[in-house]
């Protein structure tokens, strides 16, 4: 069979290499995927958001199945449409894309079947939100309605941040659209927790935890980044967590999304703060998180593409999701500036034995260069977490390009505990 893979990040990387180990994929494409994966797929030209040109070249080239991974297509409807022509699809439809397309519908739909959240507040006009931080706790967490590069939502630690942080997106429009609503909400403490989770509507079978590390320095200084490096298991979440999570946050989600009309198939994402009322969801995303994926998938035992084909048959409760007891550490290693300006075009030389997933780069002329902020992940797995954490950086030491930068503590927290 042929599949389509549409993205081109590492996450979408560490899901090609993971659907390889299928006898039954003969040949994978990636839309637009990037030159660091041409040697596990075959990288079109064409971008995640072009929804139409996704579509033909599905019909025209004989695809039996596509993975949707990032959100902006999902939550456009890319999966509504390659369905239109018959094409199976591992991801959800638009309609139930919208719990990470709209920060309004998923805190509203929390509220009305009581899953845990921060309190919040919806405001569609600046004036009324400006009113309302007059008086509102401090601090408080300002988040843009829709999709923002990851960089909707604002922390403010005083009044006058989270008055700034209103105007920036509701006067200034600093992400569009996405900025005609806000959402302002209790500031939560305690550790964060990623789960990806498999659901086909029915089943929601969680995947291994992890932690992500959001910040671009070290000690989580600097800003906030798409994430630096990743560890799974997270050491915060207990079995104990994890009996509450279904019972209190996974189950209902699934089950509220289908009383609303919206089943959800795919990877429904739950961001959650372990605080000490109990676990929280801060976001949902409806797809896989990045760099997640890239600890997640390495520890999966049993056949992703065989998961994936369940969930978008219904037939999720009759398919092994089996994850390993290892441990895995992924090392970001960024272009030097990264999220703000930096250099790119420098030659990649690393390892081809080893777990690395590309994100930000471009073959030229048969030299892999680099190309974006994120450039690589460098993933490792062994019997303890640190163990892991020690090869991922020995892995990192034999990954080579000028202007290199990674942070050198990832996984220390989770070791801390
Ligand atoms: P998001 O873009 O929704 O993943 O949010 C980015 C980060 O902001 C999260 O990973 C949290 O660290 C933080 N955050 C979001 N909502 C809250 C909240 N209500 N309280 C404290 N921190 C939050
Ligand atoms: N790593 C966070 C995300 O994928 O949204």
């Amino acid at each position: 069979m042929k599949v389509l893979v549409v993205g081109g990040g590492g996450r979408e990387h560490a899901i090609i290499k993971k659907l390889k180990e299928n006898k039954e994929i003969e040949k994978i494409y990636a839309l637009p995927g990037n030159g660091g994966m041409a040697n596990d797929a075959e990288c079109v030209a064409i971008g995640a958001k072009d929804i139409p040109a996704i579509v033909e070249f599905a019909k025209t080239h004989d695809i039996g199945f596509a993975v949707v991974a990032p959100d902006d297509p999902l939550v456009l409807g890319a999966v509504d449409e390659l369905q239109k022509c018959g094409i199976p699809c591992f991801g959800p439809e638009k309609k139930a894309a919208i719990i990470e397309g709209s920060k309004v519908f998923s805190k509203n739909l929390m509220k009305k079947y009581g899953i845990p959240t921060a309190a919040y507040e919806v405001f569609d006009s600046a004036e009324k939100a400006l009113k309302y931080l007059e008086t509102a706790p401090i601090p408080t967490v300002i988040k843009a309605d829709g999709l923002a590069l990851g960089k909707g939502v604002i922390i403010a630690m005083t009044r006058s941040e989270a008055a700034d942080a209103v105007k920036t997106i509701m006067e200034d429009k600093a992400f569009g659209e996405s900025g005609n609503q806000i959402v302002i909400e209790e500031y939560l403490e305690g550790p964060e927790v990623s789960v990806l989770s498999f659901t086909d509507g029915k089943t929601v079978v969680p995947m291994i935890s992890s932690m992500d590390h959001k910040r671009a320095h070290d000690n989580d200084e600097g800003l906030n980044t798409g994430g630096m490096g990743t560890v799974a298991p997270n050491p915060y979440y207990t079995p104990e967590v994890a009996e509450r999570c279904m019972k209190e946050i996974f189950l209902p989600t699934i089950n509220a999304m289908n009383a609303e009309g919206r089943t959800f198939k795919g990877c429904l994402y739950f961001g959650l703060m372990i605080t000490k009322n109990g676990p929280k969801v801060i976001e949902y995303n409806c797809r896989f998180g990045d760099p997640e994926t890239q600890v997640v998938l390495p520890l999966l035992e049993s056949d992703l593409f065989e998961i994936m084909k369940s969930v978008a048959a219904g037939t999720l409760s009759e398919t092994e999701v089996k994850f390993s007891q290892k441990h895995a550490c992924c090392v970001v290693m960024a272009s030097d500036g990264y999220p703000q300006k930096y250099q790119t075009g420098f030659e990649i030389t690393m390892p081809a034995d080893k777990n690395i997933y590309v994100a930000g780069a471009k073959l030229d002329g048969g030299k892999l260069l680099t190309a974006g902020g994120r450039v690589l992940g460098v993933t490792e797995t062994a019997d303890t977490l640190e163990n892991a954490v020690k090869k991922a950086y020995e892995t990192v030491g034999t990954v080579h390009f000028e202007n290199a930068y990674y942070r050198k503590d990832i996984g220390k927290k989770a070791l801390e505990v």
